[in-house]
């Protein structure tokens, strides 16, 4: 019922590597052409986890969104910024606490799964179990509606969804809403309201998902209602009130599972990783150290590729000619280790480059990027307080 709105966000861990760069930032970059995309720094939830540690937090901050730049994500088509500079997230996240059943946050599963491996951390903190509400707040006050995150993060998506719902069953209903309503389907014209009053129907008593889909697109065609009516007729459709947030969708990324240095998944944690900050002479060293098919132990012993980590990055960077190439110089004790190593070099540092001079660039000029940011939080902070308007109201809370 709103257009299509994009949103996600990233802990500030420091600066990022090529899995991020893979998996995250060359997703975003390719969202920000197609929609209207909010990206912001998650400050906060990085808190719920390292509250004693607060001194890491402002670099990261900064080395993170800078990164976030070099890698294309343009702050002239994307609005970036910073959590706690747009304090209304925790207004909206005290709010919805409020209406929060315990039983939901401490049934997330990432709650238990965190503090068991976690564990050199007291994580059992009120901040902790309310990690998956703060992410709904960041999310339903923008009523973004797409919200492209890794599958680890599909439960917090769907406890948003629920949260989005019973907010709206709870606080959605108007003085007069059925009436209100009805007068809004008068307006669709005879042949539409019948229409819309069939699907109506067919979904609440039957609950035929196809029928609900039907009349949602019927809406979405209608150019002269008003905004009100809108949201009636979308919440009518369900059997509640006004809808007042939206049920966000998870984009899931496409899985580009960037491989690290040994093969398994690249990540800070296994110490495997290419920087985007890496320079060249490191990266070519890094790769040259790379373990290969332990049968490969003279160069005149045939090897597998897929017991190789090296392959793995041939498959992210290689055309079919170089991949060729591999399968049978490798099987065939054709070429050396080194020598299949090279084109890999080249393209990761081809690829890596530019972004390491944009890097270069703004950490020389460090206001280029807090003047971006101080643009961001300004265009975030009003459009979070727009829907803080109506959601103080819906609360009790509209008076001055
Ligand atoms: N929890 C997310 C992560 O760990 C970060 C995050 C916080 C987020 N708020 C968000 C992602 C809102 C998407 C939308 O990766
Ligand atoms: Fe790995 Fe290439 Fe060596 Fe084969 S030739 S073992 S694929 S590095």
């Amino acid at each position: 019922m709103f257009a299509d709105r994009v949103l996600s966000g990233m802990r500030p861990t420091g600066s990022l590597h090529l899995g991020h760069y893979h998996g995250v930032l060359k997703n975003w970059v390719k969202l920000q052409q197609q929609y209207e995309c909010l990206f912001f720094v998650a400050d906060w939830h990085a808190l719920t986890t390292h509250y004693d540690s607060p001194e890491i937090i402002e670099q990261n901050v900064w080395d993170m969104v800078i990164d976030w730049l070099a890698a294309g994500v343009d702050p002239s088509q994307a609005t970036l910024f910073i959590q706690s500079k747009v304090p209304a997230h925790a207004e909206l996240y005290l709010l919805l606490s409020m209406m929060t059943p315990l039983g939901w946050l401490e049934r997330v599963p990432t709650y238990k799964d965190q503090q068991e491996k976690l564990t050199e951390k007291d994580l059992s903190t009120y901040g902790f179990l309310g990690y998956p509400l703060l992410q709904s707040a960041d999310i339903l006050i923008y009523r973004a509606n797409l919200v492209p995150v890794g599958e680890d993060q599909a439960p917090h998506l769907e406890f948003t969804r629920e949260i989005s719902r019973r907010f709206n069953h709870l606080y959605g209903k108007e003085a007069g809403f059925e009436e209100k309503a009805e007068q809004a389907i008068k307006k669709l014209g005879s042949k539409k309201s019948k229409l819309y009053t069939e699907l109506r129907n067919l979904y609440q008593e039957q609950g035929d998902e196809s029928a609900l889909e039907e009349a949602r697109s019927l809406l979405n065609e209608q150019q002269n209602l008003s905004l009100g009516d809108r949201e009636r007729l979308f919440g009518y459709l369900e059997g509640g009130g006004k809808m007042i947030l939206t049920e966000p969708e998870t984009l899931l990324t496409e899985t580009s599972k960037m491989p690290g240095l040994d093969g398994q998944k690249m990540s800070k944690s296994y110490n495997n990783t290419i920087s985007l900050r890496e320079d060249p002479e490191s990266i070519r060293k890094k790769v040259r150290t790379m373990p290969t098919d332990p049968a490969r132990v003279r160069r005149s012993d045939p090897g597998d590729p897929n017991r190789c980590p090296v392959w793995q990055l041939h498959l992210v960077y290689s055309d079919e000619n170089i991949q060729d190439w591999v399968q049978r110089g490798c099987r065939n004790a054709e070429i050396g280790c080194l020598d299949c190593k090279a084109p890999v070099i080249d393209m990761i540092l081809a690829e890596q480059a530019p972004m390491y001079e944009r890097i270069k660039e703004y950490e020389e000029d460090p206001t280029l990027v807090r003047n971006i940011i101080a643009d961001g939080c300004e265009k975030a902070n009003k459009l979070a307080d727009e829907t803080m308007r109506d959601i103080r109201e819906a609360m009790g809370l509209g008076y001055s």
